[in-house]
């Protein structure tokens, strides 16, 4: 049984008392909401304010990043040590942005996959094909090379504690989405890979999430695919009224 996820990456958006307003618009439209997992991910310095606000709220907390290193003498980066402390659920790690802004490569991505499960914290790790790949026919050679690099050496016994993020790179931020079928047969790809990398039970169980331009009005039919355990959503999570609805539009059986 998967629990479906919706986790908001907020990115470097909102100041403290946007923060504050946006989370507490979730809290109130989202109350009682058990039967989803919930995640909001602010930016690294409003994480404990959107954690206060959360209390008493079954919404968590996550980091939209972290570095593998438990502590030392890097200036300028936070361990998951550091945000499994106070009081984060999960991290994303590999978002494209990153990848392609910051040049993080698989090698760096799967030593954060393996740090971040090391303290308990569930890793969001995005993959995705960029435009050209795509046009080139080349999406699931992409695909396999992110997935098995980012969980190379990583006990298949630990990949139900991940959650994956399929995020198409031409569709993040464009509002261009894949439509609900080109989504469903990576998200297929990618469960049939795993289940290669451990075996056909563990990948039933791990939940393969959606991103890239997710709104109020496609997440009904993209989270309606078999394959498709949720969403992670950028631009329409920094409005509490969309980012309800997408929550709420997540359609599972
Ligand atoms: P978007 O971003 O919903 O604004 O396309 C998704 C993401 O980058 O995770």
């Amino acid at each position: 049984m998967r629990i479906p996820v919706i986790a908001g990456n907020w990115k470097m958006h909102t100041k403290s008392a946007e923060a504050i307003s946006l989370t507490e618009g979730i809290k109130s439209g989202l109350k009682g909401i058990e039967s989803k997992e919930v995640v909001l991910c602010p930016p690294y310095v409003y994480l404990s304010v959107v954690q206060e606000v959360l209390k008493g709220s079954s919404v968590r907390v996550g980091a939209q990043n972290g570095y593998f290193q438990p502590q030392g003498a890097f200036t300028g980066e936070i361990s998951f040590t550091m945000l499994k402390d106070i009081g984060c659920a999960c991290v994303i790690i590999g978002h494209s942005e990153r990848r392609q802004i910051f040049k993080e490569d698989n090698d760096s991505i799967n030593k954060k996959i393996k740090a971040a499960l090391a303290v308990g914290l569930k890793p969001i790790f995005c993959v995705g094909e960029l435009l050209e790949e795509r046009q080139d026919n080349t999406t699931e050679r992409v695909i396999r090379h992110q997935v098995e690099a980012g969980l190379d050496e990583i006990s298949p016994d630990d990949f139900t504690k991940i959650i994956v993020a399929y995020e198409p790179v031409w569709a993040i931020g464009t509002g261009k989405n894949a439509t609900p079928e080109q989504a469903q047969e990576v998200h297929l790809f990618i469960r049939k890979l795993l289940a290669h990398l451990s075996s056909e039970a563990i990948a039933k169980d791990v939940r393969i999430i959606y991103g890239g331009s997710v709104k109020p009005d496609n997440i009904d039919l993209l989270s309606a695919q078999e394959d498709i355990d949720g969403a992670l959503v950028g631009g329409a999570s920094l409005t509490a009224e969309s980012f309800i609805k997408i929550v709420n539009g997540v359609n599972k059986r």
